[in-house]
């Protein structure tokens, strides 16, 4: 028999960051301010809303201030941006970010080509990154990217995601995201990746980040939901990919994931409908068709 907490999930949304990031034609802010509005109303809690990145590298987020100044700030919700360096940190600061991100990676070839430096160098730039948001009470994400396999370098051992992901909390990251970032993962090669990585870390500090880039990602979540995960990044309308990862598709659709979720009895708190909405705006601004399973369905 299972508890009530056992069967609640949380949901991180990152459409308005991983997944409008990747957008090669600039997204109007209203829209995205309206998305990350959409998202909120939708009972969606934890949301990546921004990203203070350099705007030579990713100049879609390049309003990301702006974004977080008009966004409606439901009660209750965290509303989060990526934070690589001091210099995005205090931005994201003075734009009142209740929790931040640092992203690094599982291969050298990923970690130079998305953030211009070695592994070990960009752990180094975190650390101060860390100190300034938790002495001004902001609590630290971490990500680790390529965690079941590499644009560049191919396959990932579990040992390398588990040597990051150990440097980042003892930094004080109070939670880690294990991206797949390149979609590559089976449900066999999570269940062996989260077998190495749960001898060390507890599961609540976890969060399972997957691609649907192979029709894998809804699995690989199911897998490690067998495995005591709870924590699931997801991007309304599977919108995304990752810019410096090429032929990444989107994150697992939010929809499709709360859809499965629900239907196998777990919790998220999201409003189904009101989700399904959030994507069909988005879409409508984008001039796309849907592309999550659910979105698909005739009402
Ligand atoms: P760099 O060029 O080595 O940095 O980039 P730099 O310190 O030499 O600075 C160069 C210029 O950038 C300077 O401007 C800085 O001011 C500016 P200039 O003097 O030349 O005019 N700059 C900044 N501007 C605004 N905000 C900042 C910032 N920092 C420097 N924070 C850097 C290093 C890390 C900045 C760069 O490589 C970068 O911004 N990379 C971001 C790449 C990115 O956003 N990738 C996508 C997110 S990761 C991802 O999607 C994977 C994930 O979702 C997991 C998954 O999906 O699996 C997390
Ligand atoms: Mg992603």
């Amino acid at each position: 028999m299972h508890s009530a907490t056992d069967r609640q999930v949380k949901i991180v949304d990152v459409g308005p960051r991983d997944g409008l990031q990747n957008e090669a034609r600039h997204v109007p802010l209203a829209a995205k301010v309206v998305l990350v509005d959409q998202l909120a109303a939708a009972g969606v809690r934890f949301i990546e809303a921004a990203s203070f990145v350099s705007p030579r590298w990713v100049p879609q987020m390049a309003d990301s201030a702006e974004v977080m100044q008009r966004i409606a700030r439901a009660p209750g919700v965290c509303y989060s941006a990526l934070t690589p360096n001091l210099q995005g940190l205090e931005a994201a600061l003075a734009a009142r970010c209740d929790e931040v991100a640092v992203f690094g990676a599982a291969s050298e070839s990923f970690s130079q080509r998305n953030i211009n430096c070695s592994i070990d160098e960009s752990l180094e730039r975190f650390a101060p990154v860390l100190r300034r948001a938790l002495e001004a009470g902001v609590p630290v994400r971490g990500y680790v990217s390529c965690v079941l396999g590499c644009p560049y370098e191919g396959p990932v051992a579990p040992a390398a995601v588990l040597r990051v992901a150990r440097r980042l909390l003892d930094m004080g990251c109070h939670e880690i995201s294990l991206g797949d970032t390149i979609g590559r993962g089976t449900p066999a090669s999570t269940r062996a990746l989260l077998e190495a990585c749960l001898r060390e870390i507890p599961a609540r500090q976890l969060a399972g980040h997957f691609h649907d880039t192979y029709g894998t990602a809804i699995a690989n979540a199911c897998a490690a939901l067998d495995m005591g995960l709870r924590i699931f990044d997801s991007s309304v309308a599977g919108l995304g990919g990752c810019p410096y990862a090429a032929g990444a598709s989107g994150n697992v659709a939010s929809e499709d994931l709360v859809h499965t979720l629900h239907a196998m009895g777990y919790e998220t708190g999201i409003d189904l409908g009101r989700l399904l909405d959030a994507g069909r705006g988005i879409l409508q601004a984008l001039g796309r068709a849907p592309t999550s399973r659910l979105g698909c369905v005739p009402r």
